[in-house]
């Protein structure tokens, strides 16, 4: 199939496909045209797709079969799309009525890859772990920097520099990161997470887990975390008020799958914090898990800087491209048959709930709620 690459937002640094990941799309009997200076941002050069064997072009649409993408598309940049082709990348569906019309005016299968199962046969293609992997890992590196206190116990002549404090609140994939990247840099690491059954993971990390008493129902039976109730979510802040006054940086990553970023620090307990203390609010783009944060902004309050970055994972583009690269292939490979040509197979669970518009329609009913669109016909 002959595979686009258009260039991205302004903003975003990754791309779709490194020149690697071009090569192994080549081997596998694709085509590949990328947009001039598609990785202009992410060190990846015309020359190094040239090399890799991809075209590079000034309109990489023309008899396109699957565009690649990391971020959506304008509404108007969908709208040049030849009628039919598939779309795969992060397409965040809910906050477009307009490109989503675009998609199915244009009869685009539109995949997004935000909506594929977390589960164990997706891994392989599970983009919003890969990347959550390079923000958590990043985030503790932008508190680093951010903070005035030195990470590592440090015995000198001068005296010795206890080690920072630092506190994780959401052990997912980004959470696990953090706290992984944390103990390399010498910190003392604390984390919590509204299910208990990441204790283990979390202490096999090195670091303490703080067993705040929440109620149980707060981890669904399906093992995720559930929205909390106001009065659950109070006594949790009560809960983790002392663990946040007493760290020097802490790291919040908590999300709910579907749901809004919950509320795990209030604007008092961010007055409890030492002067110098960090929050970076890695939950920032789903708005974040501390009530002070602005979304990809820092915000000094007193004397704590609450971090509240959107762009952890572009941030390092080079290597979370290559980790998305890989994602996309996998699901690339996925739908594709034996010929290399994409096949709709909505009995598979990944095709089915990764689908956001097929031939016309809107395919995934939960975008079609959430935007208030007419039911398929
Ligand atoms: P995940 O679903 O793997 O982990 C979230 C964790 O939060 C789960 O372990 C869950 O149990 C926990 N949690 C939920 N409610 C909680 C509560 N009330 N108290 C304590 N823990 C709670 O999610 P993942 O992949 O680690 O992503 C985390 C966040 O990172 C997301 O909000 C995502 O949007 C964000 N992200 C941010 C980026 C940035 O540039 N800032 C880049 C990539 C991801």
């Amino acid at each position: 199939m002959r595979i686009a690459v258009p260039a991205e937002s302004d903003e975003e640094r990754r791309v779709a496909l490194t020149p690697q990941a071009v090569r192994r799309m080549i081997d596998d009997g694709h085509v590949v045209v990328v947009q001039e200076g598609l990785g202009e941002r992410s060190s990846f050069p015309d020359d190094a797709y040239r090399d890799a064997g991809a075209e590079v072009a000034s309109d990489v649409f023309p008899d396109a079969d699957v565009i690649l993408v990391v971020g959506p598309p304008s509404p108007t940049q969908a709208a040049d799309y030849p009628e039919g082709v598939t779309l795969v990348g992060f397409l965040d569906p809910f906050a477009s009525t307009d490109l989503v019309r675009t998609l199915t005016d244009r009869r685009v299968t539109a995949f997004a890859v935000e909506a594929i199962p977390r589960t164990t046969l997706a891994q392989g293609m599970d983009a919003l772990s890969s990347q959550a992997s390079a923000a958590g890992y990043h985030a503790v590196l932008l508190a680093a920097t951010e903070t005035p206190r030195i990470f590592p116990m440090m015995i000198t002549a001068a005296g010795t520099i206890p080690p920072v404090k630092l506190l994780v609140l959401g052990a997912g994939v980004a959470g696990l990161q953090a706290i992984a990247t944390a103990k390399r840099l010498g910190a003392v690491v604390s984390a919590y997470d509204v299910r208990p059954q990441v204790r283990e993971q979390i202490e096999s990390l090195g670091a303490k887990f703080i067993a705040a008493p929440v109620d149980e129902s707060a981890a669904s039976s399906s093992g995720y975390a559930k929205e909390l109730t106001d009065e659950t979510q109070r006594r949790q802040q009560d809960a983790l008020a002392g663990f946040v006054a007493d760290a020097d940086v802490v790291i919040t990553t908590a999300q709910v799958p579907g749901g809004a970023a919950p509320l795990l620090i209030s604007r008092e307990m961010v007055e409890g914090m030492r002067p110098g203390s960090i929050i970076v609010d890695v939950a920032a783009p789903t708005g974040g898990n501390c009530e002070l944060t602005r979304p990809g902004e820092n915000v000094r309050h007193g004397g704590v800087v609450v971090m509240g970055p959107t762009d952890l994972a572009s941030r390092v583009a080079i290597d979370a491209s290559e980790m998305y690269a890989k994602n996309l292939g996998a699901f690339l490979a996925r739908v594709a048959d034996e010929e290399g040509n994409v096949q709709h197979d909505f009995d598979d669970q990944i095709v089915s709930e990764a689908c956001i518009t097929h031939d016309g329609s809107v395919t995934h009913p939960v975008t079609r709620r959430v935007l208030g669109l007419e039911p398929r016909q």
